[in-house]
């Protein structure tokens, strides 16, 4: 198979940004999106104008996902993956979060993701295979108070990992997920910093994860000749043993 055009969903900062800067030095095409640019996209255009694509748009506009798909498909012929990045997280005990904010959180992280993927097997079934990573968290396995409904979402798309896999395993499509621990980021800044100190006190390496602590894990699920689908590699310092 023929590496060509790898979807980041959510590349405009964050683990996405370093994703996305990550698969273009492997000389992919990278298409991503978000609601809103940040400098980062306008400099990755400019540096990449035949290799990188960023458009502004709410994944919750399921009509701008398919399109974008489509362009995606027509300006590169052919997706070989796609990285389910894009989350929101949102931190309350059960008892006082509004009924909206459940519905952002499930539509966000676990509806979007879902129909994204859809949209994007379509294509890669017309191309002979590809490969699918969904960025979980180790909420996903983990309980953490305030983050029922967050941990629910990302253990959702753990769930969908292993049945997709199934599905597509023999149509040359693998999927995985990589579930992180806590890193410093936009998400976790409502996280007190004794918080996060408290977890890395309890991470056997003694440090909290970086996002390029995910990099080696998505070199192997995206481009190794290996025979892996269906798998959630967790990336935490090994807090959650
Ligand atoms: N940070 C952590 O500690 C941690 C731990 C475990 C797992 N994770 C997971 O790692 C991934 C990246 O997290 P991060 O910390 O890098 O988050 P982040 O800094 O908040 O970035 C999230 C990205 O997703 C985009 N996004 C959010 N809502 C969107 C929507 N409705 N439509 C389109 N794009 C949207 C954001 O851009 P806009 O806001 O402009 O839309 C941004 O590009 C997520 O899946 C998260 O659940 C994070």
């Amino acid at each position: 198979m023929n590496p060509n055009a790898v979807i980041i969903s959510g590349g405009s900062r964050g683990l996405g940004l370093v994703l996305v800067k990550h698969v273009l030095a492997r000389g992919c095409a990278v298409a991503t999106f978000a609601r809103s640019a940040t400098p980062d996209m306008a400099a990755l255009a400019k540096e990449f104008p035949d290799r990188f694509l960023f458009e502004p748009f709410d994944s919750a506009n399921t009509a701008a996902m398919d399109t974008f798909v489509g362009k995606v498909f027509a300006k590169w012929g052919g997706i070989y993956g796609l990285v389910n990045n894009a989350a929101i997280g949102q931190d309350h005990l059960l008892a006082n979060m509004p009924v909206e904010v459940i519905g952002q959180l499930l539509d966000v992280n676990l509806k979007a993701p879902i129909l994204l993927t859809r949209a994007v097997v379509r294509r890669m079934l017309l191309g002979g295979g590809g490969r699918i990573v969904n960025i979980t968290s180790i909420c996903g396995q983990r309980g953490y108070a305030a983050l029922t409904v967050y941990s629910a979402t990302k253990g959702g798309m753990d769930a969908f990992t292993r049945s997709l896999a199934r599905e597509l395993g023999g149509r040359g499509i693998w999927v995985n997920s990589i579930a992180p621990g806590f890193f410093p980021s936009a998400m976790s800044s409502s996280l007190a910093a004794r918080q996060l100190d408290t977890i890395r006190r309890r991470t056997p390496t003694e440090r909290l994860c970086k996002e390029e602590d995910l990099l080696p894990v998505l070199d192997t699920l995206l481009f190794a000749e290996s025979n892996i689908t269906g798998m959630t590699y967790v990336v935490d310092g090994g807090s959650s043993i």
